[in-house]
């Protein structure tokens, strides 16, 4: 019975086109992971890393419990601290990844009665936190201020308002109108809470993301960042008051009750900061990269406007993620896997995880990504 309802389900993705399989990636250009600043695969960074590693003393290999227990270490508390001062925070707590992060932050800090209001792109992570909460929850239109004035409005009364913004768009690749957003906050007398995921390593000094670059850090209620994107690795932390990192010991239920980051994964983080730090050209190379991109890209679309070009290229901005928009789920995907079959990791992101109509492809730039391999891949998109 059950098996049949399951099977059911997946025969209706099949039918629809979005289908998720898990795939090897065989392609040799990458376009599509999340590493801007090719840490993960950096071996001067992994060399820093094991020699750091291996001169610890206590070398456990798992946390061997939650840090409320036994997976609680000095490197963690040093770690949260150093943390603290990147990201210019009163404090910091370590989560083993930006989606426990978020979904327990918003489940927890918010209860029956509040209002969370979100931007309608915030990713499916933040989303799960306002649907485990007892909150009432709004979505306003995307980096519309007009909308979120109306509905800053019209919940002014209630006991406690959240909005919930992302410096960098996962999906649309745009930044937040950070300022203007934190202002109306402001004037309300609203929370924001602010996810970097897109921003940690690749904007600010030492990575310190957009709301420290912009010095609007202390305008945020809380702040998420998260080291499996630019940092190369994996986990995250939120920044916030110390009664915020308080109180998240005390009701974060991802915090509580999942064992700790190891200790080699903590060192990773830690190295791949004092890396970024050492070493500014990373971010400068990607943002050559990123410019480099939306000159070629709009040079070829003004060459190629008496050909037969289905898809239109949203171009022009100015962070490390892409798109390019191809209506329906099968045009997105033919395109994607005929790149694929020609070398370039690109994904199509199809509907439901987008809007119907909105399918896009995204590509995901990098520092190590060659100018003549950005040429390439415009110009096999646009044969
Ligand atoms: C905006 C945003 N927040 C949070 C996450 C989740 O972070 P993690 O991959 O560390 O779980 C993602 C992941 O793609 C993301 O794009």
């Amino acid at each position: 019975m059950l098996s049949q309802r399951l099977q059911e389900k997946l025969h209706q993705r099949q039918e629809e086109g979005n289908l998720r399989r898990l795939s090897l990636s065989t392609a040799q250009h990458d376009f599509f992971s999340n590493d801007y600043l090719g840490l993960a695969n950096n071996q001067e960074l992994r060399q820093i890393i094991d020699e750091k590693y291996h001169q610890l003393a206590d070398r456990r290999i798992g946390a061997t419990g939650s840090r409320l227990l036994s997976g609680n270490s000095s490197y963690a508390i040093r770690l949260e601290q150093k943390l603290a001062k990147i990201f210019r925070g009163e404090a910091a707590l370590l989560f083993n990844s930006g989606y426990n992060a978020n979904s327990a932050l918003i489940s927890c800090i918010s209860q029956k009665g509040d209002v969370i209001l979100f931007d309608e792109l915030i990713h499916a992570s933040l989303r799960e936190g306002y649907r485990l909460s007892f909150a009432n929850r709004y979505s306003f239109m995307h980096n519309d201020l007009e909308d979120l004035e109306k509905k800053l409005q019209a919940h002014q009364h209630a006991p406690v308002v959240f909005v919930i913004i992302e410096s960098v768009y996962s999906m649309d690749g745009d930044n937040c109108i950070l300022k203007e957003m934190l202002e109306l906050c402001q004037k309300y007398n609203a929370y924001p809470i602010l996810d970097e995921a897109h921003s940690t390593g690749i904007i600010g000094e030492g990575g310190c993301g957009l709301a420290c670059e912009l010095g609007l850090e202390q305008l945020c209620f809380a702040r998420i960042y998260t080291f499996g994107k630019a940092i190369g690795s994996h986990g995250a932390c939120v920044v916030g008051s110390q009664i915020l990192i308080n109180y998240l010991i005390n009701f974060a239920r991802s915090f509580i009750f999942s064992t700790a980051a190891p200790l080699h994964n903590l060192v990773s983080i830690e190295s791949a900061f004092d890396y970024i730090k050492q070493f500014p050209d990373l971010q400068a190379d990607l943002k050559s990269r990123i410019n480099f991109y939306n000159v070629y890209i709009q040079q070829v679309q003004v060459n190629s406007s008496n050909l037969k070009v289905y898809f239109e290229a949203a171009s022009n901005n100015l962070s490390p993620i892409q798109i390019i928009k191809i209506s329906g789920n099968e045009n997105c995907k033919k395109l994607a896997n005929c790149m694929i079959d020609k070398g370039f990791e690109i994904r199509a992101i199809l509907s439901p995880t987008v809007k119907a109509g909105e399918e896009r492809l995204r590509i995901c730039l990098h520092n190590f990504n060659k100018e003549q391999e950005i040429k390439d891949l415009i110009d096999n998109l646009y044969q």
